[in-house]
C-alpha cells in the first residue's frame, strides 16, 4: 500500500473513501466542500470504534466513513492506530482504491500533537492492512492502493514518516513469523537478514556458519542444531549512524524456526505454533528494517541465533553436558529448554565481541510467561533497574506492554548444576520464566542486560484492529524502535 501525507490546509483530493475521525460530544467537522446527509452526522456520537459509512452528496469524496475515538481525554496514539486500522479494513471491504484519513486539529491536540498523530495513523493504517495470503493459491491483490493521511504541517508529516518505517517493519516481521517452518528455515532467516542489510548502506550483515561458531566455542548453540539436518547460523547485523555514535546498543533474538522440543518432545497438539519460536529473531530483523529509514544516533547491533530443535540420532539427550563460548558447562536436563541454550552463546558473543552499553534479548522462551501474564504483555527481567524501567515505559508509549518479573540471586543459584556448572532447568523451584532469565544471566558478563519473554505476546493476542488472533504480532519492533530513540 502506498501511503502519503497532505497538509490539512490544502484542498481535498478526490478519493473513493474519506475517513473523518470524531471525538465524543463534539461537533464533527468535515473538510470544505464535503457534504453528507444530515441524519448520518446527527446520529453519530463519536464513541470509540463507532463507525458510520455513508454516500457523500457533494465534494471530492465518493463516500464518507466516520470513526469515533471516544472522549478527548481518552484519545491517545493507541486509539488512533486502531481507528486507522478500522479505516483501511473498511476501505478494502467496500473495494475502495483510495482512502483519505482526515484528522482535525482538535484530534491532533487530544492525541498528543501532530507528530504523534501522524505516527500513530501511519502505523495503524499499515499494520491494519497486513494480510498473510502468500500461501493461498487464489490470493488476489488488495483493492486499496493509496492511503493519504491529512494533518497539520511538517510535524504531522515527520510523524507519519516515522510511523511508516515502523509500520512497514512490523509487517515485515509478521511476514517472517507467519511463514511456515519448511519455508522459514535458519538459512531463510539468514537470507532475510542479508536482504534487510541491503536496504541501507549503514547496515552490514555478517552470518556465522556452524564452522565459524565451532571455532568460537559455541558448543551450547551447536548442541541444539545437531538434532536437525538444517544447519544453524548466528546472524550479526550492525547499524552505524553517520556521526559518532551516542551509544552502542545490542539486540539479541531467539530464532528457533521450529521447536519440536527435541528428545524431550512436545505434545502434538498445537505443535504447529512452534513455527513462531523465531519471533524474537523476527523482531530483531524488523527493527533493522525500520533502522534503515529512522537513522537513530546510536550504533545498533542485532544478533539472531537461528536453528531448529528436532529429535534425531545426533540430538541432545537429557543429561548431556555441553560447553558454551564463555567456558561455562551446562547439563541439558530438558532438551525443550533449547532457547536458553542458543541464547547463552549469542549473549556470550555479544559480551565478548560487541561490548555494548546495553543489551536486550527477545525470546519466546517459556510457556510459563503465558501463565503469569497472558498474551497481552511481555515479561521483562534483567540486571539493570533503569533498563527494565525504560522498556516498561516504551511499552506504555507503543502499546506493546511490558511487565517486570523478578530475577534474584536465589534464582541464579537454582540453575547451578550437579555434574556441570549449570543445568538448563531449575530443580523444581517453580518461577519458570525467571528460571530462564536466571540461566541467561550467567552468560551476559558485565553487560547491562534485559530479557524480554515474548512467548505470550508474539501471537494469539486480543483483537486490537491492527493485530489479533492466531497470526503473528511482530511484537518488539515498535517497542524497541521506541527504546532505541
Ligand atoms: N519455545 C518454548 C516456549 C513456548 C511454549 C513458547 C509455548 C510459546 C508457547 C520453549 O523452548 C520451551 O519449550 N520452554 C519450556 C521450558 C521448560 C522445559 C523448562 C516450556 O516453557 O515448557
Ligand atoms: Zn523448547
Ligand atoms: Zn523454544
Amino acid at each position: 500500500m502506498n501511503l502519503t501525507t497532505k497538509d490539512s490546509k490544502a484542498a481535498l483530493t478526490s478519493t473513493d473513501l474519506l475517513v473523518v475521525l470524531g471525538l465524543e460530544n463534539s461537533r464533527l467537522s468535515l473538510p470544505t466542500g464535503v457534504k453528507v446527509p444530515a441524519l448520518s452526522t446527527q446520529s453519530f456520537k463519536g464513541e470509540f470504534r463507532e463507525a458510520r459509512l455513508t454516500d457523500a452528496i457533494g465534494g471530492a469524496a465518493q463516500r464518507v466513513l466516520k470513526i469515533g475515538l471516544g472522549k478527548a481525554a481518552d484519545t491517545d496514539m493507541e486509539r488512533l492506530r486502531r481507528a486507522a486500522a478500522i479505516a483501511v479494513k473498511k476501505a478494502e471491504k467496500v473495494r475502495a482504491r483510495s482512502v483519505v484519513i482526515w484528522c482535525a486539529a482538535a484530534i491532533e491536540k487530544a492525541a498528543g500533537g501532530a507528530e504523534a498523530c501522524g505516527q500513530a495513523l501511519a502505523e495503524g493504517a499499515l499494520m491494519g492492512a497486513y494480510v498473510c495470503d502468500a500461501y493461498k493459491s487464489d490470493a488476489k491483490p488488495p483493492y486499496l492502493k493509496k492511503t493519504t493521511l491529512v494533518g497539520s504541517g511538517a510535524r504531522f508529516k515527520k510523524g507519519a514518516a516515522r510511523g511508516t518505517a515502523i509500520g512497514e517493519a512490523n509487517c515485515f516481521a509478521r511476514s517472517l513469523q507467519d511463514a511456515p517452518g519448511n519455508l522459514m528455515r535458519p538459512r531463510d532467516m539468514a537470507m532475510s537478514a542479508r536482504k534487510v542489510a541491503g536496504r541501507s548502506a549503514r547496515i552490514t550483515c555478517k552470518v556465522l556458519d556452524e564452522k565459524a561458531m565451532a571455532k568460537l566455542g559455541m558448543g551450547s548453540l551447536l548442541s541444539v542444531s545437531r538434532g536437525s539436518s538444517e544447519p544453524a547460523y548466528l546472524i550479526h547485523l550492525t547499524y552505524k549512524p553517520t556521526k559518532k555514535p551516542s551509544k552502542k546498543l545490542c539486540l539479541v533474538g531467539k530464532g528457533l524456526t521450529f521447536d519440536a522440543g527435541g528428545i524431550s518432545i512436545k505434545p502434538s497438539a498445537k505443535m504447529d505454533e512452534m513455527k513462531y519460536d523465531m519471533s524474537g529473531g523476527a523482531a530483531v530483523l524488523g527493527v533493522f528494517h525500520a533502522l534503515a529509514k529512522l537513522s537513530p544516533t546510536a550504533e545498533v547491533h542485532g544478533i539472531v541465533a537461528t536453528s531448529e530443535n528436532l529429535p534425531d540420532g545426533k540430538a541432545n539427550k537429557p543429561g548431556d553436558i555441553v560447553t558454551a563460548m564463555n567456558g561455562t558447562t551446562i547439563e541439558v536436563l530438558n532438551t525443550d529448554a533449547e532457547g536458553r541454550l542458543i541464547l547463552a552463546d549469542a549473549l556470550a558473543y555479544a559480551a565478548k565481541k560487541v561490548k555494548p552499553d546495553a543489551t536486550v534479548d527477545l525470546a519466546t522462551l517459556t510457556g510459563a510467561v503465558v501463565v503469569a501474564l497472558g498474551h497481552e504483555l511481555s515479561g521483562v527481567m534483567g540486571n539493570d533497574e533503569k533498563l527494565q524501567d525504560a522498556l516498561v515505559e516504551s511499552g506504555q508509549r507503543t502499546g506493546e506492554l511490558v511487565w517486570r518479573l523478578p530475577l534474584l540471586d536465589c534464582h541464579k543459584t537454582h540453575v547451578k548444576g550437579n555434574f556441570a556448572d549449570l543445568r538448563n532447568i531449575n530443580s523444581g523451584q517453580g518461577a519458570g520464566s525467571t528460571a530462564g532469565a536466571a540461566f541467561l544471566s550467567h552468560f551476559v558478563g558485565d553487560m547491562k542486560w534485559a530479557h524480554l519473554d515474548i512467548a505470550g505476546a508474539a501471537w494469539g493476542v486480543d483483537d486490537r484492529d491492527y493485530q489479533g488472533g492466531a497470526k503473528g504480532t511482530g511484537v518488539g519492533v515498535r517497542l524497541l524502535t521506541d527504546w532505541i530513540g
